[in-house]
């Protein structure tokens, strides 16, 4: 039994990691003298294109699009956080770009992704709702900073490099989302596309979490799940006849990290194929060309020989799945009766948009997956949150992520809402502890809440 206990860390654990088929990958690779000066010399700028090729099919047979995604639409990178960064650097101006929108509880890592791009002080936070987020609060706030701040053109990224610099940014997790585990419903991923058509603005969703899921009910066993929610970036390509430029309104960042393994760095990009080949020219990759290349042949290895799939349903699915049912059956033994609550959104449940697309989603799903739950503790804990953690960690050794880390970094109306609302929760992951583990963890916490209340 561990004697430290960690359920904040959002990584998966080693006895995870698929190293055989890397080690396949690799030899592969590295015996071939074509693949290993494909793999070994400067990557294209796009990336390796067998593995946008893969990835295109692989997302195909995922989201089940109408017309299937080309792998124009695609380009490697080295994972959705350096990506974020490359977005940034690509498409934003700051002042141009008036507000960066994130939801809350947010991913806070984050916030120092668009800290570090210039954007310190104009970090917002939007409301998450059961179905994903507070859109009419985000629609008078782009209403309300456009009145206010009207800087028309951009002063420094004036060149032909800069094909189009948006007025906003809007980051979200729509699917089993870091840290609230909820999933946004298709209402409000259309009413988003909708909203940054209108205002100029991009959507930017880590979408790193999507394919790990399972039935809610742990009696169902395995079974046949509806298909997997469509992403902001595939509704911008669909509805009401597409994008309205060649830009679109939406990227999505998607990650290996969480699929195969954190230190392969390498994700990739989709969006128009205007999007991805400006972002394909950033400063950096047009110098060292595309990052994570080494990496990237391995992973087209791992795609292309069935490997990854194999991986995703036959280990990782199986092993999370038992992991959260192990913490949700001891959530609901040690600390429901102690008034703790559980809070994971409205069940994703598919209607028919305005244009009467619903992409194969018309049954309600009841689908839990990624790494994370959100809980909010009791209403008369004797002391804060933040006080919890610290003594969970120095009286019995264990680590939990909790809600006032989960502010928008300098939105003081996000401290505010927090301090409200969801600050007084905490996320809980089951990636990195095996069951017993996560077992002895959440009974701790129990134990520790039973203490306060005694004394
Ligand atoms: C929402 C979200 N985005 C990005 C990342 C990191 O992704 P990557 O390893 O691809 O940089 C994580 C990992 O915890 C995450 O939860």
């Amino acid at each position: 039994m561990a004697q430290h206990i960690n359920l904040q860390l959002g990584w998966p654990s080693p006895s995870l990691f698929p190293a055989s088929q890397l080690l396949n990958s690799a030899s592969e690779v590295l015996q071939s003298p074509k693949k290993t000066s494909a793999a070994l010399i400067y990557g294209p700028d796009a990336g390796h294109q067998p593995l946008r090729q893969a990835i295109a099919s692989w997302l195909t047979s995922i989201y089940l699009p109408k017309e299937s995604i080309s792998f124009e639409r695609i380009c490697i990178s080295n994972g959705a956080s350096a990506n974020l960064e490359n977005i940034l650097a690509k498409f934003t101006e700051p002042g141009y770009t008036k507000r960066i929108w994130m939801i809350e509880p947010s991913y806070f890592l984050a916030c120092p992704i668009f800290t570090d791009a210039g954007f310190e002080g104009r970090l917002r936070g939007v409301p998450e709702d059961e179905e994903g987020l507070d859109v009419e609060f985000l629609r008078s706030n782009l209403q309300r900073v456009d009145a206010e701040e009207q800087q028309e053109t951009p002063k420094l990224k004036t060149g032909a490099r800069y094909g189009h610099l948006y007025k906003h940014i809007i980051y979200a997790v729509p699917t089993f989302a870091n840290p609230s585990g909820k999933t946004m419903s298709l209402r409000r991923r259309c009413e988003l596309v909708k909203l940054a058509r209108e205002f100029d603005a991009l959507v930017v969703t880590d979408d790193v979490y999507d394919v790990l899921r399972w039935s809610e009910k742990e009696d169902a066993g395995p079974c046949d799940l509806e298909p997997v929610p469509p992403r902001i970036v595939d509704l911008d390509r669909t509805l009401d006849g597409g994008p309205q430029h060649e830009w679109g309104n939406a990227v999505s960042n998607g990650s290996f990290s969480k699929i195969i393994a954190p230190g392969v760095r390498t994700g990739w990009a989709e969006a128009t194929p205007a999007f991805t080949l400006a972002l394909s020219q950033v400063g950096a990759t047009r110098s060292g060309g595309c990052p994570s290349h080494l990496a990237a042949t391995l992973v087209y290895e791992m795609i292309a020989t069935g490997s990854l799939e194999n991986h995703i349903v036959n280990n990782l699915i199986p092993t999370y799945r038992s992991r959260y049912y192990a913490m949700f059956r001891a959530i609901k033994e040690h600390l429901i009766p102690l008034g703790f609550r559980v809070s994971t959104g409205k069940p994703y449940e598919a209607s028919p948009t305005s244009n009467g697309e619903t992409n194969g989603h018309s049954k309600k799903v009841e689908v839990a997956g990624g790494y994370f739950t959100y809980i909010t503790t009791p209403e008369d804990l004797p002391i804060s949150v933040a006080e919890l953690a610290a003594l969970a960690l120095e009286k019995y050794d264990l680590k939990f992520a909790y809600g006032s880390m989960m502010t928008v970094e300098g939105d003081e109306e996000s401290a505010e809402r927090a301090s409200r609302g969801f600050g007084n929760g905490i996320r809980l992951c089951w990636a990195w502890h095996i069951e017993e583990e996560i077992r002895e963890g959440i009974q701790r916490l129990a134990t520790l809440t039973i203490g306060l209340r005694a004394n």
